[in-house]
């Protein structure tokens, strides 16, 4: 049978970059006879107009069963005043939490074509490739105690980070692996100065590596002081480890260092299923952008370096992975520049399916 993949497309420029995207599985139908079993489906706002749930039933049932989720993003304007329960993260956090994606990759790479966009000097940005490994499951946007609570006179916010030891070894365990195949580095982050767990997360990433990978170099930095050094002088990591809060934070610090939002992908994996492949979901690390959706500006290259990152983490297609990421950098030697990659340079303004296409071209070449 053929490998599956169901796509969950989503609000805003969701199903506008997704779109570029299935161009691009039909162009290795076509020409490569590499066939996938596409389904779609509905999530976020879109599902909630449709169902009255930001993630039906049925739709979570076909997550489970595929070899890989690709999607856009959910949100906007329209679901703000919805129920917390009933808001379109819900449906992206329920799938992460029942597919129990626990490890999300999000790497930061600078394309030397848009070194000089990056928000830092080209020397500290040219070159770098690093790779944030992120806890998604648990810690404070999971945790319990939370709610809204009035005490005395006033209302008080409570979230509560917790993080089991187990929790913390697996994904330490997904970052030394990772480190083993790339430049053999991880510097773990969290706040042992301030916070319990931050101390927890010290002991079994140091525990872990004294046990189990000696041979990768690991260090320790307090979170704030990574975010300083992410700024300062990145190319100093390989891959960072840290928790789901700081990694949300570094990882959209990280972004700025390559450019733009539109340029990041990510990969949120889970333990490995019965074909041994891992439990997978792919998406671009931006969200459904409001402010520009429907009006045919949004990078698609988040979304496409997304599936690259599917065709080599779930169907072990590494050639092609690296002949579609080969492609994204053609188009951006040559110039082509959607919105959010203007620079004071210039270059060539394209539309997102002009964006597409040219990267077809360029696979094709
Ligand atoms: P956003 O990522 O949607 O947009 C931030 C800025 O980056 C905007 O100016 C947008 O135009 C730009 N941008 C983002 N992706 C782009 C692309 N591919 N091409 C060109 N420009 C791009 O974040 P924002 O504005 O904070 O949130 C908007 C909505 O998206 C909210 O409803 C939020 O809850 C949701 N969201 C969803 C996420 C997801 O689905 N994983 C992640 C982040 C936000
Ligand atoms: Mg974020």
């Amino acid at each position: 049978a053929n490998p599956s993949i169901l796509i969950l497309a989503g609000d805003g420029i969701g199903p506008e970059v997704m779109s570029e995207v299935k161009k691009i599985i039909s162009w290795f139908g076509d020409n490569r006879g590499l066939h996938f079993d596409l389904s779609e489906d509905l999530v976020g706002g879109c599902a909630y107009d449709a169902h009255g749930t930001p993630l039906h039933d049925d739709t979570m049932a076909k997550a489970q069963e595929v070899d890989a989720v690709l999607l856009g993003a959910v949100g906007g304007p329209k679901y703000d005043a919805l129920d917390f329960s009933l808001k379109p993260e819900r449906g992206l956090l329920r799938l992460r939490k029942e597919m129990d994606l626990f490890s999300n990759l999000r790497p930061a790479q600078c394309f030397d074509a848009l070194a000089d966009f990056s928000s830092l000097k080209k020397d500290i940005v040219a070159g770098l490739d690093i790779m944030i490994v992120r806890e998604l499951t648990s810690g404070v946007y999971f945790g319990e105690p939370r709610g809204i609570h009035t005490e005395g006179n006033e209302r008080v916010g409570i979230n509560t980070q917790r993080y089991t030891e187990s929790e913390i070894a697996r994904v330490a365990r997904s970052a030394f692996e990772l480190a083993r195949k790339r430049g053999n580095k991880v510097c773990s982050m969290e706040k042992a100065n301030v916070m319990e767990s931050g101390i927890l997360w010290r002991d079994v990433v140091t525990e872990i590596h004294a046990k189990e990978y000696p041979d990768v170099e690991l260090s320790h930095m307090y979170a704030d002081n990574g975010a300083m050094q992410l700024v300062r002088n990145p190319k100093q990591f390989d891959v960072i480890v840290t928790d789901n809060l700081f990694g949300d934070l570094l990882s959209d610090a990280a972004a700025m260092l390559t450019g733009s939002l539109g340029m990041l992908p990510s990969a949120s994996l889970g333990a490995p299923m019965a074909n041994g492949r891992p439990k997978a979901l792919y998406e671009p690390v931006h969200g459904s952008a409001p402010d520009i959706a429907g009006q045919g500006k949004a990078n698609p290259i988040a979304c496409i370096l997304s599936f690259a990152m599917a065709l080599r983490y779930s169907f072990d297609l590494g050639t092609e992975a690296d002949q579609l990421e080969a492609a994204v950098e053609k188009v951006l030697a040559d110039g082509l520049r959607t919105g959010d990659l203007m620079g004071p340079d210039g270059g060539t303004p394209v539309s997102t399916s002009e964006m597409g296409d040219a990267i077809i071209a360029a696979l094709a070449a």
